[in-house]
């Protein structure tokens, strides 16, 4: 059998087939103490003294690099996709792939077993232990998708929820994860939302960088990627994204720049895409000149799979190991590589600076020092870890909506009717190569489909019907939804209903439009006619528009929540968990308010057309910032979330220090019940000082408190926060002047607004702040 991934690729198919108390710094700074596995005194072997774990990477990667030959330096470079599955594709006939990659895995790379270079087991990705589409995938814990846990605002669960899938990864015998997807949400209809860390570079980069960090604790390297700009899978092999250098520096890479400062991690995955007229995987500017030398990036590069495009250019551009070959059109950093470098288009140093890159990655996330030990997987606590998952659901769930009253479920509902999305039986996931498979199976089997990549749309057995009816002495019946006037009959006799409304999303296509599919947002507003009371539920990979909103008692965002998203979404519904999520993007009324209203690209033009795409129309002003500047009213703003009970936000005071400011306030529950409020702090310059938008979000945390409880707490702020990016000095500057300082509850909902005077600050471009201070 051929994998349906590979096969769709070659078609160039696009189309579809816990209380947090710490600050982002501080915590950035709390948890700063990778690699978790100390070194054993262990006698260090005479002939391999790299093995001394004391060493620094670099010093260890150098000792190691003298004893190697051209051969075995490059044989590092060069990584296949793993499958178990008989090639038979044209082109790569007889070709011979390494047996020891893991089956249906994403990718492996050779080690070199003379001098112990580990091999390189490579798994997808971001929520959990993925498994290419097979007959037999691992069944492994999958995390809530990646805007789900931005919508935490809680770097403590991302590194949690990070540290739980790396140690799966390690127990099944992975030591590379692919994760770290944070591309900023400039596409609301980008099919990849749901992996990446939503629009603003701070709370992403805070999230994304901690759960790298997590991940890593394991031993494990993760990579950060798609680096740079994918925004959309329409095209997304062709499409040219044009950006200029301040806005790119002040939005996307400033997300990178962050994760990259907390995380550390030891590989950075480039794009499909094109930036500025070159490959992301051959672009000197984004490689060579912001990764690798403005931010010092030690670690290597290495491609998306099939997004390596040339041997000499790719090479001397700043890629570093060319990933899942049989993806690409050649096989280029193979024999052709070591042709380049003995005909002296790649240098001998270069050649060096690549394996050297990978042995660096390897050594400084702690590949060498505890190695992987084959498929240990008996050995991963589920139950654990399916907690771990759920707690992040539970922070991450965020209520849009309420009627007071609704929710939390009425104790004294004697019939509650759910319909629709399968939520008798299970949550849904997102699709493509991130997709774990829960333990079990998924419980909906008639949804495999579509067949080939990025499906089958598959559903995790964690149902949310079980959860209520386990909460609730009310009868508790399901209508699958198909029916409308059986739904309105059944809702018009319920006291309570909750619509399931779904959105599917995956890779390698994009949504036509933010409405709900299928009929979905006419069943919601069937079903709202026949009872006030009606609750929605919400799967889906992004923001989504609401014609049904005013009819409607309640809404609640629950993103893709994992396998434990059942139980999860059911605790909320009912109060045992009060809802402390807020939105990491803005949910627009119309996609009309977007940048660009018109999906950029054509699903149906060919593989060497060049579309381009004009990322300077919203440039670093990138979702509540665009809305900002435009002066538009979204449907919900960024940072929204609603509790059951009731904060008091106030008492802000702002003072300058360092190259910044530091922000004090005090957030107290004024409530009945516990709750976690996060707390937002927005910042904009009083005179024009060349920003991109009128205001961002300088720093934020999330605050437990008990009812009645207050707590004053003091936030440092990013200089980057306040700066702007200067090409021509490539450095960050603080325009001197005065800053109104806004805490607030959302994007739009301001509570309070104090001045604060900064001087004037230079700082060079890639001067650390995220662990700095
Ligand atoms: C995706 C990557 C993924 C890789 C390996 C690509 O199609 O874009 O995110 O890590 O495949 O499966």
């Amino acid at each position: 059998m051929t994998s349906y991934r590979f096969l769709a690729h070659l078609a160039g198919t696009t189309a579809l087939i816990g209380a947090l108390a710490l600050s982002p710094v501080a915590f950035a700074q709390a948890t700063n103490n990778a690699p978790a596995v100390a070194a054993a005194k262990t006698e260090v072997p005479k002939d391999r003294p790299w093995m001394d774990a004391s060493l620094d990477p670099s010093v260890r990667a150098d000792l190691i690099l003298k004893e190697m030959t051209l051969a075995e330096k490059l044989q590092l470079t060069f990584g296949y996709f793993s499958t178990n599955q008989t090639w038979q594709v044209t082109p790569i006939k007889n070709y011979v792939f390494p047996k020891e990659g893991l089956p249906d895995s994403a990718g492996f790379v050779p080690g070199i077993p003379r001098l112990g270079i580990p091999n390189q087991w490579q798994t997808d990705a971001g929520v959990g232990v993925a498994t290419q589409r097979s007959p037999n995938p691992r069944g492994r814990t999958a995390l809530p998708s990646g805007v789900a846990t931005a919508a935490t605002w809680n770097p403590a669960v991302a590194y949690a929820g990070g540290a739980m899938i790396g140690n799966e990864a390690f127990l099944s015998g992975f030591n590379v994860q692919l994760a770290g997807g944070m591309n900023l949400l400039r596409e609301a209809r980008n099919g990849r939302n749901f992996e990446y860390g939503g629009e603003d570079p701070l709370l992403a980069g805070v999230i994304t960088g901690n759960e790298i960090k997590g991940i890593q604790s394991n031993n494990v390297i993760s990579t950060m990627k798609h680096f740079a700009f994918n925004g959309q899978e329409t095209n997304r092999n062709q499409m040219d994204h044009q950006i200029s250098d301040k806005a790119a520096r002040e939005s996307d890479l400033l997300a990178f720049q962050i994760a990259n400062e907390i995380g550390q991690p030891g590989s950075v995955m480039c794009a499909y895409n094109r930036v500025n007229g070159f490959y992301a995987c051959e672009n000197n500017w984004l490689l060579n000149d912001v990764l690798k030398t403005d931010w010092g990036f030690k670690g290597y590069v290495m491609s998306d799979w099939g997004a390596t495009h040339s041997t000499t250019q790719a090479a001397n551009q700043g890629l570093d190991q060319q990933s899942g070959w049989a993806f690409d059109r050649s096989p280029y950093f193979d024999g052709a590589l070591r042709e380049a470098v003995n005909n002296g288009y790649v240098s001998e140093a270069r050649a060096n600076d690549m394996a050297r890159r990978v042995l660096w990655g390897m050594f400084s996330v702690g590949l060498f020092d505890n190695p992987v030990k084959g498929d240990q997987s008996s050995r991963i606590d589920f139950v654990k870890n399916g907690k771990i998952s759920q707690t992040d659901a539970e922070e991450s769930i965020v209520l849009l909506k309420n009627t007071p009253g609704l929710l939390p479920l009425s104790r004294t509902a004697r019939s509650i009717l759910i319909v629709g999305s399968h939520a008798d039986v299970g949550v849904l996931s997102g699709g493509g190569s991130s997709q774990v498979y829960p333990v079990g199976g998924s419980p909906v089997p008639d949804e495999f489909a579509p067949n080939g990549f990025p499906g089958p749309k598959t559903y995790y057995p964690s149902s949310p019907m079980k959860g209520i009816q386990a909460r609730t002495s009310a009868t508790v019946t399901y209508l699958d939804g198909k029916d409308l006037k059986a739904a309105a009959a059944a809702a018009k006799k319920a006291d309570v209903v909750i619509v399931f409304g779904e959105q599917w999303t995956g890779e390698s296509f994009d949504v036509p439009d933010l409405n709900l599919p299928n009929g979905q947002d006419a069943l919601i507003s069937t079903v709202a006619k026949a009872n006030k009371k009606t609750v929605v539920v919400l799967q889906t990979g992004g923001p989504v528009v609401m014609p049904w909103l005013k009819n409607v008692g309640a809404v609640v965002e629950a993103w893709y929540p994992g396998t434990s998203g059942g139980e999860a979404i059911a605790r909320v519904l009912t109060g045992e968990v009060n809802p402390s999520g807020h939105l990491p993007a803005t949910f627009p009324a119309s996609i009309d308010q977007t940048p660009r209203p018109k999906l950029e690209g054509d699903p149906k033009l060919d593989a060497d057309s060049h579309p381009v795409s004009d990322y300077n129309i919203d440039g670093a002003a990138i979702g509540y910032k665009w809305f900002d500047k435009k002066g538009l009213k979204p449907l919900f703003p960024f940072g929204h979330g609603l509790s059951y009970t009731t904060f008091q936000l106030g008492s802000l005071v702002a003072e300058a220090k360092g190259q910044s400011f530091i922000a004090s306030f005090n957030v107290k529950n004024t409530g009945a019940v516990e709750g976690k409020d996060v707390a937002q702090v927005y910042v904009s310059p009083v005179e024009d000082s060349g920003w991109e938008a009128p205001k961002r979000l300088a720093t934020f945390l999330k605050v437990d408190l008990k009812p009645g409880e207050s707590r004053t707490v003091t936030l440092t702020v990013d200089p980057r926060m306040v700066a702007t990016y200067d090409p021509a000095s490539k450095s960050w500057k603080v325009a001197e002047g005065y800053y109104k300082v806004m805490l607030a509850t959302s994007a739009t909902d301001i509570v309070q607004t104090v001045q604060v005077r900064l001087d004037a600050q230079t700082f060079g471009v890639g001067t650390h702040f995220a662990n700095a201070q």
